[in-house]
């Protein structure tokens, strides 16, 4: 895991947006991107937007898939995150919205959502960079405690702590849908390139213990030590309970050129 500790909020989202946009032109201009919602990608994608408009990044071509869904929530809700991504990222990053994918959360159509999304992903070739957040309790996606470390794209419930995490967005907790569908574990390792971001005292437990515990599925996120190519942007709040937080800076700062982000 590279793991980069950031002095501000605002460098996390330049840091993750450099890094995205590294592997956004290896890829070139149909680069399939993995989408996040909530609150801790935004600035991810403020600078990408930016970096779009100053000509700096081509994503004409470029394709997206969002990690989740909730139940039961029409698409054109305000917190659906099929509108969510459409307000956040589709129409930000000029991205065609023929090309962007939310999973299917309907009621009538719950049983067959995960495999319509898998195979959706694999006719665009898989998910080239996947930018995640996570959550306090250390889920990628909506991938909560438990979830099978093997998962495919599925529906969930969600836990009442991620209902309560998330009912900011709503006018009530009631209103908060208990029900999602997410992308599996096993979907989100398949992405070539992972670029998971986190700010605020809130996620240091988080971070800690999918950066530096065990791998069990009682820490969602602590699978991504199994993934080949992962970076994770932290704040220093994100970072306190980081034991190794003195090496990560370290190594940072020493990087060989080759490996050096170009921000904007
Ligand atoms: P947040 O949510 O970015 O709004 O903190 C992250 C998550 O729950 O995965």
């Amino acid at each position: 895991m590279e793991i980069i500790i950031c002095s501000s909020e605002s460098q996390v989202g330049e840091v993750g947006a450099a890094k995205v946009a590294q592997i956004a032109r290896k890829v070139g201009p149909a680069v399939v991107l993995g989408v996040a919602t909530g609150g801790s990608p935004l600035a991810t994608y403020r600078v990408l937007a930016e970096r779009v408009r100053a000509g700096n990044l081509d994503l004409s071509q470029a394709s997206a898939f969002a990690l989740d869904e909730y139940v039961g929530l029409p698409i054109d809700h305000p917190q659906s995150y099929f509108d969510t991504i459409r307000r956040t990222v589709t129409e930000p990053l000029g991205l065609d919205p023929n090309r962007v994918h939310v999973p299917d959360g309907s009621l009538d159509r719950l049983e067959s959502a995960g495999d319509r999304y898998e195979d959706l992903i694999r006719q665009a070739g898989g998910v080239d960079i996947q930018i995640l957040g996570i959550g306090s309790n250390g889920h990628i996606g909506f991938n909560e405690p438990t979830s099978s470390l093997n998962s495919r794209t599925r529906h969930k419930t969600l836990t009442d702590g991620t209902r309560k995490d998330n009912a900011r967005f709503f006018s009530s907790l009631d209103e908060v849908p208990t029900g999602c569908v997410t992308q599996g574990l096993g979907t989100i390792m398949d992405a070539r390139h992972s670029v998971l971001v986190a700010t605020g005292e809130a996620k240091a437990r988080a971070i800690a213990a999918i950066v530096e515990g065990p791998i069990m599925a009682m820490w969602p996120g602590s699978i991504l030590q199994m993934h080949p190519d992962i970076t994770v942007v932290v704040d220093e709040p994100a970072a306190s309970k980081l034991i190794q937080a003195d090496y990560y800076k370290h190594v940072y700062a020493d990087r060989p050129d080759w490996q050096k982000l170009e921000l904007l």
